[in-house]
């Protein structure tokens, strides 16, 4: 898929560096990404075998008082229902709602599944619970690649019985795991998104996309692909930015500074490919573990799960965008808020949550996930950051 040759051809190294970098953001309109959630309400172990008793749901309203408190202003449901929406009622916290991977067989064959579906997920809650976007199906290609063709008629059945029920401010769309759609994907300009899936159904869904003013959504785990590729050193992967560490990517000029901006610009290169570029980009999920039970695991710890949210927080809050796309992405779910027993979907036995099962916080530090924390807006004058750095050549291929 990512062909190793091509990494090395960005390794770019400076000995005897005076970074100097002035960022002036008076006045500027840039909005920043907004930062959500994921709650997944089922914390259900996934495998039959598993050793771990499930633990119980927790209660919705409990989860509800935690975004709150964390002032989070959106949440991602991966599995919604009644419950989970209805907690979320009054409390202004925007919601993107997953519609499971097996019900879009039935939604694609059955307009009426589609309405059925809305009547019981979102008609008794909206606008009262603000739902901004649906997703239909999360990673559907990897985990049920023989309903793949039913997609595109599921998303249309769900987005045309909204519009017949009169509601038009919730955007329709489906959610892509990174790896599995993009191929190539170093440098960002020279990414695509897999044949044959790019014709018979990316470039369909962003037509689709762009018609509806929806989002493209894709799951960006840069701990993923960190693991699959030796070469790209940790620090790039967790947002400490050195003045060594960058690539550039030759065709584009674009200098890029941590993994994450790599792969939404991918992300944007290929939709350029695919003559769609100006289609916004949703984050679905992304994250770092902070614990595995694969002992070789090593980098799945506390203290790198939380040096990755906070640098992903600050980098996003910046509003600093991506080199390919000035605004950068439009959100940014992070995953997740509890940490669940066992994860569905083969990677079992991980941590991810930026809580304990218990609902105490994991890391003292404290993400800032909105401008609530703070009085006034002198985050919109950043005015001269310095950065001196000489010499330093702290890894070498
Ligand atoms: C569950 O079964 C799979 C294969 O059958 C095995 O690899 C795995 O270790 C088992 N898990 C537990 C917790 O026993
Ligand atoms: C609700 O949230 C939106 C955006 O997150 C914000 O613009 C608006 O001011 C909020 N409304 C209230 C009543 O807090
Ligand atoms: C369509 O879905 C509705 C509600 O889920 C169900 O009652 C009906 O039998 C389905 N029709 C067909 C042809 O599958
Ligand atoms: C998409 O947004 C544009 C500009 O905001 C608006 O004119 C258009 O009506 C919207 N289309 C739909 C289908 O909502
Ligand atoms: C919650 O769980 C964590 C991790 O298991 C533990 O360290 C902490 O003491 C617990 N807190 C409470 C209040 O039970």
């Amino acid at each position: 898929m990512l062909p190793p040759e091509s990494w090395s051809a960005f390794l770019q190294i400076d000995h005897l560096v005076l970074v100097f970098l002035i960022s002036l953001h008076v006045g500027c309109t840039a909005a920043a990404t907004t930062i959500g959630i994921t709650y997944s309400s089922s914390r259900v172990a996934a495998a039959a075998n598993a050793t771990v008793p499930a633990a119980p749901p927790l209660p919705p309203d409990r989860v509800a008082a935690a975004v709150y408190d964390l002032k989070i202003p959106a949440v991602r449901i991966p599995d919604a229902t009644p419950n989970s929406v209805r907690a979320f009622l009054y409390s202004n916290t925007s919601l993107l709602l997953s519609i499971p991977n097996h019900l879009v067989p039935s939604l694609a064959a059955n307009r009426s599944s589609a309405v059925a579906w809305l009547f019981q997920n979102v008609i008794p809650f909206h606008p009262r619970a603000r739902i901004s976007a649906i997703s239909v199906g999360n990673n559907l290609i990897e985990s049920h690649p023989d309903a793949v063709d039913d997609l595109l008629p599921a998303i249309s059945n769900v987005d045309s019985s909204l519009r017949d029920l009169g509601i038009h401010h919730i955007s329709v769309s489906t959610t892509f795991s990174f790896v599995s759609v993009m191929t190539g994907a170093f440098p960002p300009s020279s990414a695509t998104f897999e044949e044959p899936l790019s014709r018979t159904l990316i470039l369909p869904l962003l037509q689709f996309l762009k018609a509806t003013n929806s989002s493209f959504m894709v799951n960006i785990y840069p701990y993923n692909l960190y693991r699959l590729r030796w070469e790209i050193p940790l620090g790039f992967a967790l947002f400490q930015n050195a003045s060594f560490m960058y690539r550039d990517d030759l065709t584009t000029g674009a200098r890029y500074w941590n993994l994450f901006d790599m792969m939404v610009d991918s992300v944007v290169a290929a939709m350029a490919v695919a003559g769609h570029e100006d289609v916004p980009i949703v984050v679905a999920e992304t994250g770092w573990p902070s614990s595995s039970q694969d002992r070789t695991e090593i980098d799945a710890n506390g203290a790198y799960a939380e040096m990755y949210m906070k640098g992903l927080i600050r980098h996003l809050r910046s509003a600093a965008g991506t080199p390919l796309r000035r605004e950068g992405v439009a959100e940014a779910y992070i995953y997740e808020l509890v940490d669940k027993e066992v994860k569905h979907g083969g990677v079992c036995g991980r941590s991810w949550g930026i809580l304990y099962p218990n609902m105490t916080r994991k890391y003292e530090y404290r993400l800032e996930f909105s401008w609530a924390y703070r009085l006034g807006h002198w985050g919109d004058m950043v005015v001269g950051l310095l950065l001196v750095m000489v010499g330093s050549l702290t890894w070498v291929i």
